[in-house]
């Protein structure tokens, strides 16, 4: 038996290179190796999402995305989230087994109150419910960027608690984070993220790639002078492109002075060539949206299966099966 990969995003606007080296990447390079279920993450998108036509086209333009960068609908099952609404009944049964102060010491709770007090429910309730999706198709891994590190432990948590409870029910699942690409930069030296207007979209447009590398922070170096890769965004974001001979050559550039004006019409050039393909694969996809909520239609039905027969298997354990 195959093991089990386990993973989502939430369709919460454009994907960028963050999203594709932190999980995209690992969803389609595992997609071999491992029995996956890739989902679109959108119960989890209404904390912040609550109007009707920005969801459904969010929810069809992530589907498009990760047909796009390979995901393949024969191997994988893609589905999204709300076609299996038993993921909600766990959570709740998860709900009732979990204490408020182990949720309040969830980095993303802390980080949202501390911008908000009015933060919703669902809000604080995040990591209850992605503990239903890890959990009732049995994951072995889930890849993820370390931004979501925290949440596969308290997954781990409520499996061992509801183990405890009601005798052996749920596996223990592993993250996957890649050391290289566990926190993408984004074009101003921080984590990239939509929140932070920071992004390189994982589809840009030449224009929008030459606009956000010349919006990329620099310091005031003379284009001479020697500096360390390790320490220039440009180089950070770049590397991730490079195989290992051009990134032994650039990072040479670097350490005998380049300027920043040419670094970045390096990775300009670089990131066009690497996008373009994804993007013309996009556009087929784009052009058969049928298509795409089929396949969407397929996955849920493969996914609801072994979801469903896990959720009797609880529903049993609990006593709510007479
Ligand atoms: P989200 O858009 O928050 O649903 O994120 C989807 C996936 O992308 C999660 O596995 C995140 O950890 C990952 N991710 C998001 N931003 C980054 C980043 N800047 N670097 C690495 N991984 C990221
Ligand atoms: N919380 C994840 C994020 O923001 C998305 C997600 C929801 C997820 N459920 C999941 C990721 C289950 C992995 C496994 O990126």
């Amino acid at each position: 038996m195959r093991k089990k990969l386990v993973s989502g995003i939430k369709p919460t606007g454009t994907l960028h290179l963050g999203n594709y080296f932190g999980a995209l990447k690992q969803f389609v390079d595992l997609q071999n190796e491992y029995d996956s279920n890739i989902f679109i993450a959108d119960f989890h998108a209404l904390t912040t999402i609550q109007e009707k036509e920005v969801l459904e086209k969010n929810i069809i333009n992530i589907a498009t995305d990760y047909l796009a960068a390979g995901i393949d609908p024969n191997k994988v099952n893609l589905f999204k989230q709300s076609d299996i609404p038993e993921v909600t009944q766990a959570a709740w049964i998860f709900n009732c087994i979990t204490t408020m102060p182990f949720l309040m010491r969830a980095h993303s709770f802390k980080d949202a109150e501390a911008k908000d007090k009015e933060i919703n429910v669902g809000v604080f309730d995040y990591p209850i419910l992605m503990a239903a999706d890890i959990l009732l198709p049995s994951a072995d891994v889930v890849p993820v960027g370390k931004d979501q590190k925290q949440h596969v432990e308290i997954t781990r948590d409520i499996a061992e608690k509801f183990n405890r409870i009601y005798g052996e029910t749920f596996k223990l699942p592993k993250p996957i984070i890649l050391e290289e690409t566990e926190t993408v930069p984004g074009i101003d030296g921080r984590k990239m993220s939509k929140s932070y207007g920071n992004i390189i979209p994982l589809f840009a447009t030449d224009e929008e790639i030459e606009k956000a590398v010349m919006s990329i922070r620099t310091d005031s170096k003379a284009p001479d002078e020697p500096k360390n890769p390790d320490e220039v965004i440009i180089y950070q974001i770049h590397k991730l492109i490079l195989n290992e001979e051009e990134d032994k050559k650039i990072r040479g550039r670097y350490e005998s002075g380049i300027g920043y004006k040419e670094a970045k019409d390096l990775l300009i050039k670089d990131l066009k060539s690497f996008i373009k393909p994804m993007r013309e694969k996009r556009e087929y996809w784009v052009n058969n949206p049928q298509k795409v909520k089929r396949i969407l239609k397929k996955g849920a039905k493969k996914a609801k299966k072994e979801i469903s027969k896990k959720m009797d298997e609880v529903r049993n354990k609990i006593g709510m099966n007479l």
